[in-house]
């Protein structure tokens, strides 16, 4: 029998992961399944029992998408520093009996950025929307890039200082703020959208002047077109505009490579799952 894994979260019908390990799987010749599965939302200990259950079957790892990344992490036996800071696992391996957590998603997002948009972060200076669990998943492979600031604005200023906070000290201009402070900090050579207020069509109240126009806009939701955020900074005159549709592929080979010991190639899958922003 082929080795097991699943994507679980709720809901999970549009779950695009199947499709990209599929595709890795088959291009990297790799035996193994892997299938959506739609987590229950109650409150007891539903989910936990969901994934103890599938590695006592004999699986191998788990992605693990909303509402569920904070009970993953807590349910694991080792976590890495990622994880740990970001609070969440979005990647999960069985081995020896053992719940080991990852999370990827931020690594994904600076490949993006870096690799697939060729925009190096080092020496930039980077302005991240937002300090819920999308953020908290970034800091840590963003500092590693070593940008020249790193700017976390909430409109809750105290859970940006908190995150910052638990960093500790660092030498890259990493400092928290509220939206009213940014029309005083001049552009931003990247601007990360990494609140969920895509996900209700709002926008984040960023003033535009945080915009450079060779500069880079990224809305960490994918597939939802020309969001308010991207309107407002292709409206800003930005060149550079993306969604989350490469942090997705790219996450996803983090996890492949991480389970398979092989890492597959990732720009075929992100051509085949774009979606144009116009
Ligand atoms: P998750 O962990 O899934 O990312 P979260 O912890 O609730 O979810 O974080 C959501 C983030 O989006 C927060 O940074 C939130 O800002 P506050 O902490 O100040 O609430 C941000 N957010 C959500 N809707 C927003 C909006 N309309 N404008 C600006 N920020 C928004």
């Amino acid at each position: 029998m082929s080795d097991q894994y699943a994507v679980i979260g709720n809901p999970i019908a549009h779950t695009k992961s199947p499709l990209i390990h599929g595709l890795f799987a088959e291009a990297t010749r790799q035996q193994m399944s892997y299938v959506a599965i739609e987590g229950p939302l109650d409150p007891d200990d539903g989910f936990e029992r969901i994934v103890r259950g599938f590695a006592a079957d004999g699986g191998k790892g788990m992605n693990v998408t909303a509402p569920f990344k904070l009970r993953a992490f807590a349910l694991a036996d080792e976590r890495s520093e990622r994880a740990k800071l970001a609070g969440a696992a979005n990647a999960l391996k069985f081995e020896n009996g053992r719940i080991v957590a990852e999370n990827f998603d931020g690594i994904g997002l600076t490949r993006d950025i870096e690799v697939n948009l060729g925009v190096p972060l080092t020496g930039k200076r980077v302005l991240m929307l937002g300090a819920g669990g999308a953020a908290r998943g970034a800091l840590l492979p963003f500092l590693a890039a070593g940008p020249a600031d790193l700017v976390v604005a909430n409109r809750d200023v105290s859970k940006g200082e908190a995150l910052v906070a638990q960093v500790g000290p660092h030498d890259a201009g990493l400092h928290a703020c509220g939206y009213g402070d940014l029309a005083a900090m001049g552009r931003f050579d990247v601007v990360v959208n990494a609140t969920s207020a895509s996900l209700t069509g709002e926008l984040p109240p960023v003033p535009p002047s945080v915009f450079s126009p060779y500069g880079t806009a990224y809305e960490l939701a994918y597939g939802k077109r020309l969001t308010p955020f991207l309107r407002l900074a292709r409206n800003a005159g930005v060149l550079g505009v993306a969604d989350g549709v490469g942090m997705l592929v790219e996450q996803a080979a983090e996890a492949f490579a991480w389970w398979r010991g092989v890492r597959p190639e990732t720009s075929a899958v992100i051509d085949r799952l774009t979606v144009p922003l116009d």
